[in-house]
């Protein structure tokens, strides 16, 4: 158990909104931190009329480092204070998954460099390996891309014929789709997760969904906002790509979970990290590894996204009040516009947390 700290944060009202901000499309656009998002983040630090502070967390489908890495991240984009306790992302779940594989290897993909492996390897995943490892063991094994000087610094030498694979996980966008694509499709029909081998077309047993190695993926995002004009491709629509190359190969339809918003688990997370921000003595007392349900909340909770398909249907689907902003995926004027009606469509965060502050009183 952590230390509690004596100067206590002084315990909120326990009618105190609180707030749940995507990140893609709502606080930043690629890189782009947008001016909004830092007002927002003054005003719910105190900055306001009442100098009330309120309980808030960034609940992401992006990845690609630790939460203790983005967190420092956010905290200087934002220009406020974002400890652990107030970031999820999409492959946080995954945390729940090492139980199972700890010991196993596992295939990571997506995310530049060998940072998801680190990613994985910091959650307790012993043996994990990426794509970089399997071209320098078999650089025709995608004969389309010749591992870099810097590639090679970071690749893992390892002999593929004698490693069976426990589970593939999906945990961030793909930097490489056809490479990515070849890749799963080769593990995922594969006798015993060995790559380089082919399970007997005649033998259906091998061929079973049960028997097929787990493939999770820590997002279903088929779009996603950045700066561009229109929303970009995400990671479900690689799992799309993938799902729909391997029924063409194997005539089997491939066997996936998916993590991240809009699924319960993710939604789960984050309401057991926002309820502790009630009642927690200070930051550093808030347990990052809840287990069990999560509590209800004492006040209402606003998320603002830019999703309708992911942070909307979330929202919604959790009980909470649903912000949809015009900065990100949706483009639409009016909520009936969204595939997943929201409470109400705003132009951007911070006109969206006005209404909420106002509608709150
Ligand atoms: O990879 C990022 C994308 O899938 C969505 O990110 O922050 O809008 O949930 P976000
Ligand atoms: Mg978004």
């Amino acid at each position: 158990p952590r230390l509690l700290r004596a100067s206590a944060a002084p315990r909120r009202a326990l009618s105190t909104p609180a707030f749940c901000f995507d990140i893609d499309g709502v606080l930043k656009q690629g890189e782009h931190v947008l001016p909004q998002a830092k007002q927002v983040m003054q005003i719910l630090s105190g900055n306001n009329p009442l100098g009330k502070k309120y309980p808030f967390i960034c609940v992401t489908n992006g990845g690609g480092s630790l939460e203790s890495e983005r967190c420092k991240k956010l905290t200087k984009e934002l220009e406020v204070e974002i400890g652990e306790h107030q970031i999820v992302q999409s492959h946080t779940v995954f945390r729940s998954l090492v139980p199972k594989y700890a010991d196993k290897p596992v295939f990571i993909v997506g995310g530049n460099s060998d940072r998801c492996r680190r990613v994985a390897e910091a959650y307790g995943f012993k043996h994990a390996y990426i794509p970089a490892d399997l071209l320098a063991w078999k650089p025709a094994i995608w004969p389309y891309h010749k591992l870099t000087e810097k590639e090679r610094s970071y690749a893992k030498d390892a002999d593929f014929s004698t490693i069976s694979f426990g589970a593939i996980l999906v945990m961030h966008d793909s930097r490489d789709w056809g490479r990515d694509i070849q890749l799963v499709t080769d593990l995922v029909r594969a006798q015993d997760g060995v790559f380089g081998t082919l399970k007997p077309a005649n033998d259906a047993a091998a061929w079973a969904p049960e028997r097929q190695i787990p493939v999770h993926f820590s997002n279903p995002d088929l779009l996603w906002g950045n700066e561009f004009s229109q929303a970009r491709f995400g990671q479900g629509a690689l799992q799309e790509s993938i799902a729909a190359v391997y029924k063409l190969v194997t005539g089997h339809e491939l066997q996936r979970t998916t993590g991240g918003k809009p699924t319960r688990a993710t939604y789960d997370y984050a309401a057991s990290l926002l309820a502790q921000q009630y009642t927690a003595d200070s930051p550093a007392s808030i347990n990052l590894r809840p287990t069990g349900p999560a509590p209800s909340l004492p006040g209402r909770v606003y998320m603002v996204g830019d999703n309708p398909a992911s942070d909307i249907a979330g929202a919604n689907g959790y009980g909470w009040e649903s912000i949809l902003v015009q900065t990100g995926v949706f483009r639409g004027s009016k909520p009936e516009e969204a595939e997943h009606v929201p409470t109400v469509v705003k132009r951007d965060v911070l006109e969206g947390i006005k209404w909420a502050l106002e509608r709150e009183g």
